[in-house]
């Protein structure tokens, strides 16, 4: 069977998770949050990224980002962002919604990727007219980007100080937490709170989970009142062990990790493969588990036609994305990279 390279999204349930499902559902269990796995899930998280923090299991990205951007960002405030980001492009407003009227000020970047000085620059031309203008209050960034690449821990730390500088709390969107702390070989704490991040959205749905993510905020301070707002937005899962559950397993002995490993190898695999091709050319540099290609629309319709399947970016003829996941096969990888072969140069 071709493979489909449309979406990590795409791809089953890695089966400890199915397994920590099943077993999940035996007997009675308190509600919203007050069950036993749900209380180890947050010993977990915080052995994790060696700290306390607070912990709210969710069931989409969409709303651990626009919780995130409630909880920092007044309806009159701002959340600097990229002009690709999953927050501004594919949200349909959550943010703002859940904001009361928040603000996303977009600034363009390299390969995805925020640079310190437009956000500096976009902070100060807020200032100039001030009351006239929303306040910037949050900085958000993708890791790994929406283009597939990883800021170094490095590049965290300088934004974060950029924005902590001027006030501006710090979110992380981390739908692909997994892959990009795989591709820097990191610590999770020195990705995130050691750099200065404050709030995380740590996706696990992607990386084999069913449906399954966390908000996390490292300082408790930070999180007064998510719970209300959490239980105001609907999030508040009364059956919140089956969420749990998945995050628990996703956890234990580093199964999360080795998952995202995978599908950044095979990702690995079929860039490499791809670099001698002529007809397709890698668009940004390979960090995770996407890959972002050019090439001719009839060349893409020829696999296609072959039966791979893979997404063509929105609003950008010609550019095509491949995701691998934690259950890609290096044969469905070799078959695609066969297929190419056989195209290429024609
Ligand atoms: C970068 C990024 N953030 C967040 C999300 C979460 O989206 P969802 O609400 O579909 O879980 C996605 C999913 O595509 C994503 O790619």
């Amino acid at each position: 069977m071709p493979a489909n390279f449309r979406s990590d999204n795409e791809n089953p349930v890695a089966p400890e998770i199915m397994e920590a499902l099943t077993r999940a559902n035996e007997g009675t269990a308190y509600s919203y949050g007050d069950d036993a796995i749900t209380e180890r899930v947050k010993d977990r998280f915080c052995e994790v990224f060696e700290t306390d923090l607070e912990v709210f299991p969710l069931v989409s990205g969409t709303a651990a980002n626009a919780l995130a951007v409630a909880q920092t960002t007044p309806p009159y405030g701002a959340v600097i962002c990229h002009q690709d980001s999953h927050l501004h492009t594919d949200e349909c407003g959550a943010p703002e919604f859940y904001s009361g009227g928040a603000k996303l000020l977009t600034l363009a970047g390299a390969s995805g990727k925020l640079e310190p000085k437009s956000v500096r620059e976009r902070i100060a031309e807020a200032g100039y007219v001030g009351d006239h203008a929303s306040k910037p209050c949050l900085l958000s960034l993708t890791q790994a980007t929406e283009f597939g690449t990883v800021y170094s821990v490095e590049e965290v730390g300088e934004l974060a100080q950029v924005a902590h500088e001027a006030g501006l709390a710090v979110h992380m969107d981390g739908a692909r937490f997994a892959n990009a702390l795989c591709s820097l070989g990191c610590s999770a704490a020195e990705m995130t709170w050691r750099s200065g991040v404050d709030l995380l959205s740590f996706g696990a749905t992607k990386n084999g989970a069913m449906m399954a993510e966390a908000l996390l905020v490292f300082d408790a301070d930070d999180a007064g009142e998510l719970g209300r707002r959490r239980k105001q937005a609907g999030h508040l899962i009364s059956k919140m062990r089956y969420v749990s559950a998945q995050l628990d397993a996703y956890l234990a002995d580093d199964l999360w990790l080795e998952l995202a490993a995978h599908a950044n190898r095979m990702a690995t695999r079929l860039a490499e493969g791809l670099e001698d091709a002529q007809d397709v050319e890698l668009v940004y540099p390979v960090h995770g588990n996407e890959i972002f290609v050019r090439m001719e629309e009839g060349f893409a319709e020829c696999l296609r036609d072959d039966g791979f399947e893979f997404y063509g970016w929105p609003g950008r003829p010609g550019l095509y994305r491949l995701v691998t996941a934690h259950c890609t096969a290096e044969s469905e990888v070799d078959e695609f990279l066969d297929a190419i072969q056989a195209l290429d140069g024609d």
